[in-house]
């Protein structure tokens, strides 16, 4: 098994998300650092696989490591340049062909000085074959320098192409999808509905990771119905109004795992009224040891139905950005 030492940055809020998932995991993943929103890990699995996972939407693959690197930029990266004593880049598809170069310093972007910048493409160019793109590449090699003193020379492995980037439009990021089953718990064969389900991001996660025994999915939208398939057996699919699961037994579910309409972007009149008949309607048909997560657009009202409805216990969970707009992920539970 030939290890590789991988970087993984990611939003604050899944931190707590990405710890626990590394300390799961059954495969041996040694962590080297633990930093702000960053981790190195060293892994023997198929790095195409890693690349695809959900939770991974920034992959690097470490190729050096500069312990208290010093000076300016330039003398920073001259040191890649000096000998090119570094891993070699992966070409993770055959697909890649590009690449530029980003310098990130304390978690800024900023820039490359000019003559250093030519230098480093023709060196990377040399050594991979691949073609300078600055624009729309296949591959990014990064430097970046952190304040905690240490940096990294590391290639990008997740790329617009990945599986893990890849999204319909108006789908939940796989990232968020993934972390909101986490936070559900054990979802193996239990029964999971998302009465929200648009194009089906929770439900593709949920059927990849888990092995739910049944998973109704709903939606009010008929043409949204109509557009997914799922080769997965127990997806039972159904045009509704999530206010009214009529063909959900009461007390039959195990997990409510949902993404509600956003009230910025959807009519909705009375958001408030909207929160509370979609809340008693997800009490009616959950099971006594129930849980359910769901990401909420307008906390403040959300979070004032919960309170009059009485029987629920409400954690926010983290606090989030969706394509630049702010939400929450609550984690609900019988009080
Ligand atoms: C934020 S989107 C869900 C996106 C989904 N998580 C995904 O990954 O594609 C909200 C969905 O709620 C649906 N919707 C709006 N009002 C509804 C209602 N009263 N009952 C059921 N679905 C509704 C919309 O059609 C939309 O697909």
């Amino acid at each position: 098994m030939k290890l590789k030492t991988y970087l993984w940055t990611f939003p604050a809020w899944l931190q707590t998300i990405v710890e626990s998932f590394l300390m799961d995991k059954k495969l041996t993943w040694r962590i080297f650092t633990v930093l702000d929103g960053l981790i190195v890990f060293e892994s023997g699995e198929n790095m195409r696989t890693l690349v695809d996972y959900p939770i991974f939407s920034n992959l690097f693959l470490v190729l050096k490591t500069f312990q208290r690197p010093k000076g300016s930029a330039d003398m920073f990266m001259q040191v890649v340049v000096k000998g090119y004593d570094v891993v070699k880049p992966a070409i993770v598809s055959k697909d890649m062909k590009t690449f530029r170069i980003i310098h990130s310093s304390q978690n800024q972007l900023a820039s490359i000085p000019d003559k250093m910048h030519r230098k480093l493409e023709k060196l990377i160019e040399r050594v991979t074959r691949l073609q300078t793109n600055r624009s729309l590449p296949d591959t990014e090699f990064w430097f970046i320098r952190r304040s905690e003193k240490i940096g990294y020379f590391v290639q990008r492995l997740n790329t617009h192409k990945s599986k893990s980037n890849k999204l319909q439009r108006g789908e939940l990021a796989k990232s968020i999808t993934y972390a909101m089953c986490y936070i559900a718990g054990g979802l193996n064969d239990k029964v999971i509905a998302d009465p929200f389900f648009g194009r089906g991001g929770l439900a593709k996660t949920m059927t990849r990771f888990r092995r739910p025994a049944r998973v109704y999915v709903s939606d009010i939208d008929k043409n949204l119905v109509a557009q997914f398939s799922s080769s997965y057996q127990s997806v039972k699919k159904h045009v509704a109004d999530a206010t009214n699961l009529d063909f959900i037994k009461e007390a039959s579910v195990d997990a409510v795992v949902t993404d509600p309409p956003w009230w910025l972007f959807e009519a909705i009149d009375d958001i408030k009224s909207f929160y509370e008949n979609m809340l008693q309607e997800i009490i009616r048909i959950l099971s006594k040891k129930w849980v359910a997560v769901l990401l909420i657009g307008a906390r403040e009202e959300f979070e004032s139905v919960v309170a009059s409805i009485g029987v629920l216990t409400n954690e926010r969970v983290a606090d989030i950005l969706v394509s630049g707009k702010k939400a929450s992920i609550y984690l609900l539970k019988r009080g």
